[in-house]
């Protein structure tokens, strides 16, 4: 959702920006601009597409700047254009801005500036709050942060900005509001960015700015901190543990490709000081603070979106079954919209690979004003959610550039399955040899990912004979369901095929009128509690013609016999099985995408970090 970038130092501003604005490109590639400043003013090349476009826009000698903002924008208000990227001159062209997130009140502030003589260029919220920055500053004659942090006071909605102005050659303006920014700090020169990737390999320090704070990043005089409501503050800077090689494709064509193959180490570390299998514990840091209100809560509801809300799901099953303690799993973008019932005995746990989600951070605010007690499980450290969360457990997946999600999925199911095992000792709704078996299964999770991987050539086998269709259907049972449902997301959001997940067992009652010899169905069918209803399901199909590609549990006769394709997994206990399961349904959804030729890493009209409702 927009990613932004900035620089002012000793160093040439351009290139940092360019780099910077291409690791940021998976929030969004509609537009992509940078403002340099120097001693012939405030100057902008921006042009609509990706970050590629507007370096072809590049005057042979770009130039020579110290200072300079950038940003790659997906569109929210107005299409994407040339005149509608950022940055945005204000009317003097003495200001200009970049802006992730929404200015919900533009119109009637637009009004009131274009009846004092503004004119605007472009159908932006964005060139709205620049305008409103300028008319502050001549009127109330205030320094440029003044008037920024006037014109915050202002807005209602959401804002990560940044802000230069013409003849200040020593400041850059950020603040703050419901969208990231986070600052890099160097010797002598500042960074800014939507998240630490584009300065990882110039600075480790950093300061994530907190819900309306505004700082003045000045070459002489430091970094000023304070709230817009003018409360100076102290910044808190921490050290990064990103490497710049997680942040790259290291070989691979694709990062959604490098990211598949990364489950193995992504599942490890996730396990990694928590699941102590000598000891025969599982030490979670951010859950054992609170595990009182945990183990006395009368519910669990999971906020969540996307393939984080299929994670959710899978969390249902295995905190039910395992813990007994009822769960309930909710789009955060309905919840926070239906009036729900929180109470203070109610856990909250909101999950997130970015922590940046609108709707799911926005959920989280709504169940903590009830009292609500919020557990955070992130990927991205420093979050928006997880510092909004009383508490919380991080994946730990490392990096997620791929639009797709892959390796944050199993992620958050190896954290869920780590909470439920805990939850379940500490309730004793487990035996003790139970629990031990599957926490022993668990610690060998990644070997067994590391051996489902070898399915990629026959995955590529499959994508190449069903590349054209036109629909798919995925089906799967139990803890398998959500895993069918997260197979047709990641199908649909890459390759643009039109495709379902369904309990297989609903299939009955509609889905099944659409299949025909054309129509492919892929079921997840290893062996669990339902396998024998699943064969059913399966059976159903083939009688009306339709193609079944079945993921099955290695060694299996049965629906090798039946199915057109079979792909064997490792053999897991059932709650585990999502670990193993999701992956030839993410290695068929690559290979189909690349096949008819679409864009992996940086799909359609999506961003991977949706900062918007
Ligand atoms: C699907 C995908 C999205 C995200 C969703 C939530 O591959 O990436 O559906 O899962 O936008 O994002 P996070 O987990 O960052 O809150």
């Amino acid at each position: 959702m927009c990613g932004i970038v900035g620089y002012i130092g000793p160093k040439e501003a351009y290139p940092i920006l360019v780099k910077g604005l291409k690791r940021l490109e998976y929030r969004g590639y509609d537009s992509a601009g940078v403002a340099l400043l120097n001693g012939n003013g405030i100057e902008i090349f921006k042009k609509q597409g990706k970050v590629i476009k507007m370096e072809g826009i590049m005057p042979s000698e770009t130039p020579k700047a110290t200072l300079g903002i950038g940003h790659t924008r997906w569109a929210t208000h107005g299409i994407p254009s040339d005149e509608n990227s950022h940055p945005h001159y204000s009317q003097s062209k003495n200001i200009a801005i970049i802006h992730n997130g929404i200015i919900e009140n533009y119109a009637s502030i637009k009004e009131r500036l274009q009846g004092r003589g503004f004119t605007f260029k472009s159908d932006t919220d964005t060139e709205v709050l620049v305008n409103l920055i300028e008319d502050i500053l001549l009127s109330e004659k205030v320094a440029l942060a003044e008037a920024v942090r006037i014109a915050l006071n202002q807005v209602v909605g959401a804002y990560a900005i940044a802000v230069i102005e013409e003849g200040n050659h020593d400041q850059i303006v950020v603040a703050k509001k419901g969208s990231p920014l986070v600052i890099g700090i160097g010797e002598g020169e500042y960074y800014i960015a939507s998240d630490a990737t584009p300065f990882i390999e110039y600075t480790k320090q950093a300061v994530y700015l907190e819900e309306e704070e505004l700082a003045i990043l000045s070459l002489s005089n430091g970094m000023e901190l304070k709230s817009i409501t003018n409360e100076i503050k102290t910044p808190y800077v921490q050290e990064l543990e990103i490497e710049l090689e997680s942040i790259e494709k290291g070989g691979y064509d694709h990062f959604m490709l490098k990211e598949i193959n990364e489950q193995p180490k992504s599942i490890f570390d996730t396990l990694r000081g928590r699941l102590l299998v000598n000891e025969g514990t599982i030490q979670l840091g951010g859950f054992n603070e609170f595990k009182n209100k945990f183990l006395s809560a009368d519910r669990i509801i999971i906020v969540a979106c996307g393939t984080s809300w299929h994670a959710g799901l899978v969390a249902e099953y295995l905190i039910e079954d395992l813990a007994r303690i009822p769960v309930e799993v909710e789009y955060a973008s309905e919840f926070r919209y239906r009036n729900p019932i929180i109470t203070e005995r109610d856990i909250v746990i909101a999950v997130s690979q970015s922590g940046e989600t609108a709707d799911t951070l926005s959920a989280i605010k709504l169940a903590k004003e009830k009292g609500a007690t919020i557990f955070g499980v992130c990927n991205v450290v420093g979050s928006s959610i997880a510092r909004e969360a009383h508490a919380g457990a991080y994946t730990h997946a490392g990096p997620e550039i791929g639009v797709a999600s892959t390796k944050a999925f199993t992620a958050q199911v190896t954290i869920f399955t780590l909470i439920a095992l805990t939850l379940a000792r500490k309730k004793g709704t487990i035996t003790e040899s139970k629990f031990r078996q599957l926490i022993n299964e668990l610690d060998g999770m990644p070997d067994k990912v590391a051996e489902t991987l070898k399915v990629d050539a026959q995955a590529k086998y499959i994508a190449s004979v069903y590349k054209d269709v036109a629909n798919c259907l995925f089906l799967g049972r139990g803890i398998n369901f959500p895993v069918a449902l997260e197979g047709a997301l990641k199908l649909k959001e890459i390759s643009y095929i039109h495709a379902e997940g369904y309990p297989a067992a609903e299939m009955k009652h509609g889905p099944i009128a659409l299949i025909d010899e054309e129509m492919p169905t892929v079921v997840v069918a290893t062996k669990t509690e339902h396998y024998e209803k699943v064969v059913s399901n399966i059976q159903e199909i083939k009688a009306r013609e339709g193609k079944i590609i079945a993921v099955v549990t290695q060694g299996d006769t049965v629906i090798s016999k039946i199915a057109d394709h079979v792909i064997e997994v490792p053999y897991v206990d059932e709650r585990l099985s999502p670990l193993v399961t999701s992956i030839p349904l993410q290695l068929i959804s690559y290979h189909i995408a690349v096949m008819r030729g679409c864009n992996i890493d940086q799909p359609r009209n999506l961003a991977k970090s949706v900062t918007v409702e």
